[in-house]
């Protein structure tokens, strides 16, 4: 063999113009895959990866997790706020003489409470009306008008106090909170928003609100009697509203409290936020719905 012959195979040998280190050259790495305590490339980048992901599902699941867990326990303080005499809400009460689709029924008012907070403050809607709505008649299109107001005037006659109930409604959309308003036309309240529409007791008629309008809590009080507090927890302070619309007592008063959510069955639940369902699978789902 010549003596600048290449000769190939040898490990560390030169076999062309290239100077450089080959890859036999290299001393093998010492294998550490038995040694808990060595982080290799592989498993530092493992590690990472499965360190990135739990920060991620952190990312997402606490402030759901906290959304759920605290807002339940959210307490503010409210107390009762008086807004008037009674026979500031209780008005056109039953019995009706000679009534005609055009006599009041009941009445609707409005007014501005400030709550313990900014968040707290709120109009509501005091509604002295029917406690079932859909019983007053509707003229049919075939009938004439002297037989629909013998129809109306018979119902309304028979109408008696029984047959009300005295609400307060929370002027915030259960959509995304913009403020309702009372329409005597359609006897409902209807949101600027997004086109939600309630009847007169609140409750969806339409449009995309996942519940009926929150309400406050609503008393009838004698203010020149005094009651224990476990007196008025036990609702021993309240007079009846069928004894307080018929009364001329000028001490009545009107009193409006804690603010409460409720469903379509108006079944009462604590407050929730806008967009929040109150009952069904959604109300599970939430806020992923
Ligand atoms: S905020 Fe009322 S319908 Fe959307």
């Amino acid at each position: 063999m010549a003596e600048d012959e290449p000769r190939n195979g040898a490990p560390g040998m030169q076999s062309g113009p290239y100077q450089g280190p080959r890859a036999a050259d290299v001393t093998p790495e010492p294998d550490h895959s038995d040694d808990p305590g060595y982080i290799t490339r592989t498993r530092f980048l493992s590690n990472a990866a499965f360190a990135g992901t739990g920060v991620l599902a952190a990312a997402i699941m606490v402030p759901v997790v906290g959304f759920a867990v605290t807002n339940p326990l959210k307490r503010e303080n409210y107390r009762w706020v008086d807004i008037g005499p009674a026979s500031d809400y209780l008005k056109n009460p039953p019995p009706y003489v000679n009534p005609t689709p055009s006599t009041k029924i009941g009445e609707v008012a409005s007014l501005a409470v400030a709550g313990p907070s900014s968040d707290a403050d709120r109009r509501i809607y005091v509604v002295y009306g029917l406690k079932d709505p859909s019983t007053r008649p509707q003229p049919s299109p075939d009938e004439s008008s002297e037989a629909f107001d013998k129809k109306f005037a018979a119902w309304a006659s028979a109408l008696r106090a029984k047959d009300f109930d005295l609400l307060a409604i929370w002027n915030r959309c259960a959509h995304l909170g913009c403020p309702v308003a009372y329409s005597p036309g359609s006897a409902g309240y209807v949101c600027p928003c997004h086109g939600g529409a309630y009847n007169s007791r609140g409750l969806v008629t339409g449009g995309p609100p996942p519940r009926p309008l929150d309400r406050v809590d609503i008393k009838i009080v004698d203010q020149t009697k005094m009651y224990e507090p476990q007196d008025i927890e036990a609702g021993k302070d309240r007079i009846p509203l069928e004894v307080a619309a018929t009364s001329n007592n000028p001490n009545l008063r009107v009193l409006v409290g804690k603010p409460y959510s409720i469903d379509q069955e108006q079944q009462p639940f604590p407050l929730h936020d806008p967009g929040m369902p109150v009952s069904g699978t959604l109300s599970h789902l939430y806020p992923f719905t």
